[in-house]
C-alpha cells in the first residue's frame, strides 16, 4: 500500500467513525433529557398506544417523554358513558403504562362541555337538572374517577375550556345549571378527592389579552376562596403566526405572577392552510377547495418543512427564555400520522404538526428544539 493508499484509508476509517458515532449520538438523544433542567416534556397518548397496538408509538414516548396525558379515555363521555355505568378499562391502561414508565401523569378532563353525552345534565324526564342535583353528579364524577387514581395521577385539568374569547365564561350546561362557581366547585370537589393532586385550569387561545385577564381573575378568584389550584394550562395549538410573541409572553408573566405553574399542555403547530381563511371564498368547485386545503398529500416541500422546524424552534426558545416559570409541554400525541389535526378542523386532511413523522422518525423539527435547549444557558 502506497502512501497515498494509507492516507485515504485512514481518511475513510476516520470518516466512518465521525459517522457511526453521529447516529449513535443522534439515536441516544431523548427530549427528556435535554430539557430535564427546563420542564418535563410529554405527549398526550391514545389508546392503540397504551394497549400494545402501536408499539413503534410506545417505543417513541418510552424513551423520549417523562409525562402523559390522556387523549380521550378520561373524558366524561369514554369513562363514565351511562348515568350509572364508568368505564375504566381505557383508562386504567393507560395510567398503568404512565406508572410502570415513571411517567408523570396527567388526567385531561374532569369538567368540560365537549365529549359529555346529553344525559349528564338532565334528569329521567329530559328536564334540566336543578343546580343541587348537578353538583350531586359533578361530585359523583369527579369523586369517582379522582379516587380511583388517587396518587397515580399526579395532575388534573380540573376544568377544560370555561372561557371565551371575552372574557367571559362561555354559554354551557354547567354554567346554566350550576351558576359562574361551577369551577371552584370542580376544584374543591378534586381537591377533597385527592389532596395531594396537583389541579389546572386548561384552556386555549389564552394568550389572548381578554381571556388571559379573566384566566388570571379567575384563578385569583379560586385563591382568594382558599382553594387548591396548582397551574394553568395553555393548550397551545398553534399556527405559523399565531401566537404573537408579545401576547405569549404576557400570558406567561401574568400567570407566572401569581404564582402558580404555566404549562403548555396541548402543543400542536398547524402547518396546513388556516380552514376559515377560505370560508365565503371565492371557490365554487368542492374539489378545488379540498386541494387547495390539503396540500401537502405527499409530503412537506422542503421549504415548507423548514419553516414549520423555524416555527418550533422559535416558540420553544421562547418558551424556555422564561427561565423555569413553565413548568411542563405537552405535545398534544406523538406522530403526525395520528395527530387529531389530521381531522380537525377539516376532515381527512394530511397533517404535519407534530415532531415525529408519518413513519416514526424524528423531524427536522425535533432536532431544532434540542438546538434551541442547548443554546439556553
Ligand atoms: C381532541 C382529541 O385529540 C381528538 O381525538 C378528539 O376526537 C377530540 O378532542 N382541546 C382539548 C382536547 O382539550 O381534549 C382535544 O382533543 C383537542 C382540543
Amino acid at each position: 500500500m502506497t502512501k497515498i493508499e494509507l492516507l485515504i484509508v485512514i481518511c475513510l476509517a476516520l470518516f466512518l467513525f465521525g459517522a457511526v458515532c453521529n447516529v449513535v449520538k443522534i439515536d441516544k438523544l431523548a427530549l427528556k433529557d435535554v430539557f430535564e433542567k427546563h420542564f418535563l416534556i410529554g405527549a398526550a397518548l391514545n389508546d392503540d398506544i397504551v394497549s400494545g397496538k402501536d408499539p413503534q408509538a410506545a417505543e417513541i414516548v418510552e424513551k423520549q417523554f417523562n409525562t402523559v396525558t390522556a387523549e380521550n379515555v378520561m373524558k366524561w363521555e369514554k369513562i363514565h358513558p351511562k348515568l350509572n355505568k364508568y368505564d375504566f378499562d381505557a383508562s386504567d391502561r393507560f395510567v398503568d403504562f404512565g406508572l410502570k414508565n415513571k411517567m408523570f401523569i396527567i388526567g385531561h378532563t374532569l369538567i368540560w362541555q365537549s365529549q359529555i353525552p346529553g344525559w349528564a345534565f338532565v334528569d329521567s324526564s329530559k328536564k334540566l337538572l336543578s343546580r343541587d342535583a348537578m353538583l350531586a353528579r359533578m361530585r359523583d364524577h369527579i369523586f369517582t374517577i379522582v379516587g380511583r387514581y388517587k396518587g397515580k395521577v399526579k395532575g388534573w385539568d380540573v376544568v377544560n375550556e370555561a372561557l371565551n374569547d371575552e372574557g367571559e365564561f362561555g354559554k354551557t350546561k354547567w354554567l346554566e345549571t350550576i351558576g359562574k362557581d361551577f369551577v371552584a366547585k370542580a376544584f374543591e370537589y378534586a381537591h377533597e378527592a385527592d389532596p395531594k393532586a396537583e389541579l389546572y385550569y386548561n384552556d386555549f387561545s389564552l394568550d389572548k389579552p381578554a381571556k388571559r385577564d379573566a384566566a388570571v381573575r379567575l384563578v385569583k378568584d379560586l385563591q382568594a376562596k382558599g382553594l387548591r389550584i396548582d397551574g394553568v394550562g395553555i393548550q397551545g395549538h398553534w399556527g405559523m403566526d399565531y401566537p404573537i410573541r408579545e401576547d405569549l409572553d404576557a400570558f406567561i408573566d401574568s400567570i407566572g405572577a401569581l404564582g402558580v405553574k404555566v404549562m403548555v399542555t396541548e402543543m400542536d403547530i398547524d402547518i396546513l392552510p388556516v380552514a376559515s381563511n377560505y370560508m365565503g371564498a371565492d371557490i365554487n368547485i368542492k374539489v378545488d377547495l379540498q386541494k387547495k386545503l390539503n396540500p401537502y398529500v405527499d409530503g412537506l416541500p422542503d421549504e415548507v418543512q423548514k419553516k414549520l422546524t423555524d416555527r418550533y424552534s422559535e416558540l420553544f426558545a421562547q418558551l424556555l427564555a422564561h427561565k423555569g416559570k413553565v413548568s411542563r409541554v405537552t405535545l398534544w400525541g406523538v406522530y403526525d400520522k395520528t395527530s387529531w389535526l389530521n381531522n380537525w378542523p377539516v376532515r381527512g386532511r394530511t397533517s404535519y404538526p407534530l415532531l415525529f413523522d408519518r413513519n416514526y422518525q424524528p423531524k427536522a423539527a425535533f432536532y431544532a428544539i434540542i438546538k434551541a435547549a442547548e443554546k439556553t444557558k
